[in-house]
């Protein structure tokens, strides 16, 4: 009986569990992940985000303690913290909201919206994720607003994004459209605001200042292509003192958006800070037609109070398990032709690549820009043929067919580069299709790199058909082809589109990059297995929107490994190393007439995902032997590299040297990168290592890798506690500029 008795309570208690996870929710609901809670509470039929950050267990508490001066409004122009603030909302009885991340003029011309909670309930979703949807709706008109926050336990992830709709008697203009729009009341007295900036080649400059009293920093990008070529849709906001990689309250944040954008922080003169991110509207309103959903971009926000460091740790891990196509496979090492032949190239400098990288221990050729276009077209040089994805059969008369059989014969995978988003004026497909191209239709049309490329039309479903069935043809007649640089080698500089309306012109801005992610999303439903880097005139498509669909980024077309140093320590900052192609390539450096050692080349490539962008015949044979051991260290040890957290140890920002560690999730292994800049005073040397993310009471024996004459520190080849690793940290030692050396740590 007593047993029937504990069946029936584990069965109804089940059911129970079943039935509150698909609940409706209340007045009070604590989202919560391993470390952080985002806390909601419903006041006067709106729902306010009352607490984000530390990890608390009961609603009362974060009632009682959240900072109450919005309930009364005693000051003038104070904001409500609802969850999404609004233009037009009551901020008290008296004020109304000016600063909300969505503004709407409805079909009436009235400007103002009011949202109120309608529904609200967890909805199934995967395991580990609890997903709250708050349903809005406008007090007077059919306008209607859905809020997602997807908390993802592991990471420490919340992703949020809205979607809107209406039924009203017309169409409504969007002025702003954002997907995150939160309000904090006083919070901190202080806050300061880390990024990304730079340009082409100069990727990922980090850039750190306070936002003070009064003041609102904001980044955007109006590319509308190159989402990150000036600043990267991402930041770290320090809450009170600044933070530094190990300490300090930090929220942080990366919009999943491929055009232009636009995030904002303001520090107003209440001390409430408003954190705004979305797509941006800044050229003109979205129209939304009746009964049409508008889906914003994903924000995920993370938070930590041990500084900077564990930010990227939970966007690693939850870019990993949540949002890259393929987060967890090992990538394979690489040779793309590029730096070695540009595109000056026939079937044999393909083949002696192959063998180059074959050598070299490598696992894949990728060819890249030049194989494609005919005749007139040939794509010899960037001035012609973008938009015909055909065989130049002059350069490749047998064929990509017969190339990617001759990877195969020699155990290599295959890949190609594309271009689908552009064209030159000077192909078939604009000749046939002049109308595919943005352009403005009184205005002479710009053209970019080679004097004649442009943007197509991405919002036109009948280019896309057009762009999707060469892509397909392609694919299907190489032979298992694994692999697909996307690139991007443009913006958005003739802002109109002939297939949207007189009267939707600014819609171009949004539909654009929601026609490529509908034909990124249709190739990948189709050709889940290949394997897609994201390319964009460098890392300018080193966001989260387009790494739904891929697997990496091309990080730089700088490839000089002494700046490479920087540019990976910013994309690191907030993409995983997994992501992070990082390419071997000649000296002098192509691009800085820097030579660097070929160990220090190394070094810096295999920080990230290791290959080579060089003509392998070039290599002397002291070379290659050094370079078939360190391919083959790196494919022993890519599930730390590629898998493992990562620790910044030293900035390049702060030292004539730079080091940075990765450990494997069990800290069964490590693998530390220490690289020498350029040394001001000759006794700048090195301080030990001070080593984390290990475990305390394993013991690691430390050995060099890639090591030439001698050892880069006294304990090589030794066994030593994590204890005394952490706390003493590693003794190393460089000499002159561009010494490096990689340690691999393995628990005993
Ligand atoms: C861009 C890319 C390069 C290369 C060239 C080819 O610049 O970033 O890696 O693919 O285009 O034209």
């Amino acid at each position: 009986m007593k047993r029937l008795v504990a069946v029936f309570w584990t069965v109804l208690m089940a059911v129970f569990v079943i039935s509150v996870s698909a609940a409706p929710v209340e007045n009070d609901f604590l989202l919560q992940t391993k470390n952080s809670t985002m806390s909601f509470h419903k006041s006067d039929n709106t729902w306010l985000m009352v607490h984000y950050g530390a990890k608390i267990e009961k609603a009362g508490d974060v009632n009682a303690l959240a900072w109450s001066g919005w309930v009364g409004g005693n000051f003038f122009g104070h904001r409500k913290p609802a969850t999404y603030s609004v233009y037009g909302s009551d901020n008290d009885r008296s004020t109304m909201n000016k600063f909300g991340g969505l503004a709407v003029i409805h079909a009436d011309g009235v400007t103002s919206t009011e949202l109120k909670a309608g529904d609200a309930k967890t909805v199934d979703d995967k395991a580990g994720v609890t997903h709250l949807v708050l349903e809005l709706k406008d007090s007077v008109y059919p306008f209607f607003v859905t809020q997602h926050f997807r908390a993802v336990e592991a990471s420490d992830v919340i992703e949020t994004w809205v979607e809107i709709r209406h039924e009203e008697s017309a169409p409504v203009k969007l002025m702003r459209m954002d997907s995150l729009a939160l309000v904090f009341p006083l919070i901190a007295k202080e806050f300061h605001l880390l990024s990304l900036t730079g340009q082409w080649a100069s990727e990922n400059q980090l850039t750190e200042a306070p936002v003070a009293l009064g003041q609102t920093v904001s980044m955007t990008s109006r590319s509308g292509v190159r989402s990150a070529f000036g600043n990267n849709p991402s930041f770290m906001l320090s809450v009170g003192d600044r933070a530094t990689e190990i300490t300090g309250r930090v929220i942080g944040g990366a919009l999943a958006w491929s055009g232009s954008w636009s995030i904002s922080v303001q520090h107003d003169y209440v001390n409430a800070l408003a954190i705004n991110a979305g797509s941006d509207t800044g050229n003109g309103p979205y129209t939304l037609d009746v009964g049409k959903t508008l889906t914003s971009p994903k924000m995920a926000l993370t938070w930590s109070d041990s500084g900077k460091g564990q930010i990227s740790r939970n966007l690693h891990r939850w870019a990993r398990d949540q949002q890259l196509r393929d987060g967890h496979m090992l990538r394979p090492v690489l040779l793309n032709s590029w730096e070695g032949a540009y595109f000056d190239f026939n079937e044999k400098t393909l083949t002696d690549m192959m063998d180059g990288v074959k050598e070299l221990g490598g696992e894949m050729f990728v060819v890249d820009d030049g194989w494609f276009a005919r005749g007139k077209y040939a794509r010899d040089d960037d001035k012609r043929g973008l938009g015909d994805w055909i065989l130049n059969e002059k350069k490749l008369p047998k064929g990509l067919g017969w190339l990617a059989n001759e990877a195969k014969e020699r155990g290599l995978k295959f890949g190609i580069w594309v271009e689908p988003e552009m064209a030159n004026t000077t192909s078939e497909l604009v000749d046939a299709h002049p109308d595919w191209v943005l352009r403005e239709k009184t205005r002479p049309l710009r053209q970019g790199r080679g004097g004649t490329q442009v943007v197509l039309d991405m919002t036109n479903p009948v280019l896309r058909d057009n762009i999707y069935g060469q892509m397909d043809a392609m694919i299907t007649s190489i032979p298992g082809l694994a692999y697909i640089k996307w690139d991007a080698n443009a913006e958005i500089s003739n802002a109109g589109s002939t297939y949207l309306g007189a009267d939707r012109q600014p819609n171009l801005w949004f539909d654009y990059t929601a026609g490529l992610y509908d034909l990124l999303g249709r190739l990948r439903i189709k050709y889940p297995d290949i394997i897609m880097k994201a390319c964009s005139s460098g890392g300018a498509h080193m966001d989260y929107g387009f790494l739904r669909y891929s697997d990496e980024f091309w990080t730089s077309d700088n490839t000089d490994a002494r700046q490479r140093v920087f540019i990976q320590w910013g994309a690191g900052h907030f993409y995983p190393s997994c992501a992070m192609a990082a390419h071997v390539t000649a000296v002098p450096n192509h691009q800085t007439h820097r030579s660097t050692p070929l160990k220090f080349r190394f070094d810096v490539a295999m920080s990230g995902r290791l290959g080579f962008e060089l003509h392998p015949k070039n290599m002397a044979a002291e070379e290659i032997t050094f370079a078939k051991k360190a391919v083959a260290d790196y494919k022993r040890l890519r599930p730390v590299i590629q898998q493992g957290d990562l620790y910044r140890l030293v900035s390049p920002w702060e030292q004539s040297y730079a080091s940075l560690m990765y450990v494997s999730e069990d800290k069964g292994k490590a693998v530390v990168f220490l690289y020498g800049l350029n040394r001001p005073v000759m006794s700048d040397y090195p301080a030990p290592l001070m080593l984390k993310g290990l475990d305390a009471g394993k013991r690691y024996r430390v050995t060099e890798l890639n090591r030439e004459k001698r050892d880069h520190s006294r304990v090589n080849g030794k066994t030593l506690g994590g204890a005394a690793l952490m706390g003493m940290g590693l003794p190393v030692k460089l000499e002159g500029d561009y010494d490096s050396a990689v340690f691999e740590l393995a628990a005993e």
